[in-house]
């Protein structure tokens, strides 16, 4: 389990705890308890963290790191099929660290295809699957629609944005993903009877304080985009106007497309099994099918 280091207390007079570098309330961490049962953290610095689940030590970026200790419950939720992924190759597009990975090892895939564009990422997946002794290569590059020829059985998808160029296919394997971006998401429903089992809408979060300042810069960044989209729905005429150039200045800022949207605006968890759908199972996802 990942015991807190200190406790401190808001302004406002709130006792919280510090976990792992980040700042959670108490019954947060009671939570937390029973998804951490059986890991350890077991170093940490600014660079990396050594995490390691069960039998396997991953090193994971910071960021990293807390996207698996915040997300591992919705990922068992919306990153696992009805069925059985036992003896399984997965695709895995957005892998990060390697840390989904992880997760689907554990949850008994035999094999997985990670595909990662940040190349220093990909190479630290290539750490850990060479650690682990996974059965699993790492490709280094942006997602390209030829990967969907790859030989795997369920494909997942996290890329913060990159699921538009599914669109570009005729077919699309059984698979998860989160979609970043509404228009998009029509497309996929409208052109492959994609389900929605979920929908999130994504703010700022301080548990990113820690982090390099360009990091600062575009979450900055994207709460201008949050607010300038806002105004531009509540304002007329000239005003108008002037929101959508900012907008358009913004959304012309190269890194825009690939991190301020997925964490600036509505994220959607989506799913297509087109002959194996568990309804029964899937139905507490899809009870609300919210868009
Ligand atoms: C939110 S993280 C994914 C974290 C975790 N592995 C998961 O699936 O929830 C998204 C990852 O997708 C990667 N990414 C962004 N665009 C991509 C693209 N076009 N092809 C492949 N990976 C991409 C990013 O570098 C980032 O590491």
């Amino acid at each position: 389990m990942i015991l807190p280091t200190g406790i401190r207390v808001t302004r406002t007079g709130k006792p919280f705890l510090l976990v792992a570098n980040t700042a959670i309330l108490p019954h947060q961490f009671l939570k937390k308890m029973f998804v951490t049962w059986n890991w350890t953290l077991t170093s940490s610095s600014s660079k990396y963290y050594n995490l390691r689940i069960g039998r396997y030590t991953v090193k994971l970026h910071p960021e990293y790191f807390h996207i698996i200790f915040h997300e591992w419950p919705e990922w068992k939720m919306y990153h696992l099929p009805p069925f059985s992924l036992k003896g399984a190759t997965v695709l895995d597009i957005g892998a990060g660290c390697g840390e989904t990975a992880l997760f689907y090892f554990i949850h008994g895939v035999k094999r997985v295809i990670c595909v990662e564009q940040v190349p220093e990422l990909a190479t630290i997946i290539s750490d850990n699957l060479r650690a682990n002794k996974w059965n699993a290569e790492v490709y280094g590059s942006p997602f390209g629609i030829e990967m969907l020829n790859l030989s795997f059985d369920f494909m997942k998808m996290d890329c913060e944005g990159c699921e538009a160029r599914l669109l570009e296919a005729d077919l699309l394997p059984t698979c998860v993903m989160e979609v970043h971006d509404r228009h998009v998401l029509y497309a996929l429903i409208n052109k492959f009877g994609l389900t929605v089992a979920n929908a999130k809408t994504t703010e700022w979060n301080p548990r990113y304080h820690n982090f390099e300042r360009r990091q600062h810069r575009m979450y900055y960044l994207g709460l201008r985009f949050a607010r300038v989209r806002e105004k531009l729905h509540q304002t007329k005429g000239l005003r108008r106007l002037y929101y959508a150039v900012i907008l358009v200045i913004l959304e012309l800022h190269p890194n825009f497309a690939t991190a301020y949207r997925a964490r600036w605006g509505r994220v959607w968890e989506a799913y297509y099994f087109p002959d194996r759908t568990n309804r029964k199972v899937y139905a507490r996802a899809t009870r609300s099918n919210k868009l």
